[in-house]
C-alpha cells in the first residue's frame, strides 16, 4: 500500500477544498491511500464530506498539551474525531515557528495517546547537506524523538524523508528537487535506522512528471506533495500512476 499525502499548506478557501475533496471521493483506488491535509479550520466540515470514502484526513500540527491554558493551539484530543493523521515538525514550522525536537516529541505523544498517526518530518537543511552530513543529521533527530516518545508500533507513526532543500517553495531549489537515487539511499538509511518497523514516505517537489521514479523504489512507501496537490488535476494524476505502478 502507498501514502500519498496532499499537504495544501496555508491554501484554498472552504468552497475550493470542499469541492476538491468530493472529487477524489469519487475516484477508487486499491494501492492507494490519499490523505488530505487541510487547514485545520475545514477538517469538520471536510470529514462530513468524505465519510464513507477511503480519503483520509490529516491536520498539519497538533499542541504539544493535552488541554489547557494554551491560547490558540488546538489539541490532539480536539482533532481526533475529524481527522486520522497529523503531520509533525514540518520543516517549515521549524524555521518559521522554531519547532525543536522535544516539542516534536511531545506533539507525537499527544497523537499517538489519541489514536492519530503521527507523520514524523525528518530532513536536513542545504548546508548540513552540502557538508556532508545528512545520514548523521535524520540519525540525531530520530534518535532524539524516539528516545522522548512512548512505543510507537507499525501502525501508529509514520515517517517522512523532508529534506528542506528539496521542498518546491524553497529558496535555492526552483521546483528542481532531489533525485530519486538519493532520495533511495536515504530512505534505505532511515529504513535500517528504525529497524524497517514503520512506512517511510518521501516528501520534496513530487509531482505527476516525477511521482513513479520516487515510488517504484520498495524503501518508499508514499509521498508527501505540496504543490502540485493544490491542483486537482495534477493530484489525481499522482494517484493514478501510484495506483498502476
Ligand atoms: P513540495 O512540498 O511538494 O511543494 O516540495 C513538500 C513538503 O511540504 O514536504
Amino acid at each position: 500500500m502507498k501514502y500519498i499525502f496532499a499537504n495544501w499548506k496555508m491554501n484554498k478557501s472552504l468552497a475550493e477544498a470542499m469541492a476538491f475533496s468530493q472529487e477524489i471521493k469519487k475516484l477508487k483506488f486499491k494501492n492507494v491511500i490519499p490523505i488530505i491535509c487541510s487547514p485545520v479550520i475545514y477538517l469538520s466540515e471536510l470529514s462530513k464530506v468524505l465519510t464513507g470514502s477511503n480519503v483520509k484526513l490529516a491536520a498539519q500540527n497538533i499542541a504539544a498539551w493535552d488541554n489547557g491554558p494554551y491560547t490558540g493551539e488546538i489539541s490532539a484530543r480536539q482533532l481526533a474525531p475529524f481527522c486520522q493523521y497529523a503531520i509533525i515538525g514540518h520543516s517549515e514550522r521549524k524555521i518559521y515557528l522554531n519547532e525543536n525536537l522535544d516539542l516534536i516529541s511531545k506533539k507525537i505523544n499527544q497523537a499517538i495517546n489519541n489514536k492519530i498517526i503521527p507523520l514524523v518530518c525528518l530532513g536536513e537543511n542545504e548546508a548540513e547537506k552540502a557538508s556532508g552530513k545528512s545520514q548523521a543529521i535524520i540519525k540525531e533527530q530520530w534518535q532524539i524523538i524516539s528516545k522522548n516518545i512512548n512505543k510507537p508500533g507499525p501502525d501508529n507513526l509514520m515517517l517522512v524523508y523532508e529534506p528542506q532543500w528539496a521542498i518546491s517553495t524553497a529558496k535555492d531549489n526552483q521546483g528542481v528537487g532531489d533525485t530519486p537515487e538519493n532520495a533511495q539511499a536515504m530512505h534505505q538509511f532511515l529504513k535500517g535506522l528504525t529497524e524497517n518497523k514503520f512506512p517511510i514516505i518521501y516528501g520534496g517537489s513530487v509531482k505527476p512528471e516525477n511521482c513513479a521514479s520516487y515510488i517504484d523504489k520498495k524503501e518508499i512507501d508514499g509521498a508527501l506533495v505540496g504543490g502540485a496537490s493544490l491542483d486537482l488535476a495534477s493530484f489525481i494524476e499522482i494517484l493514478k500512476l501510484v495506483e498502476n505502478a
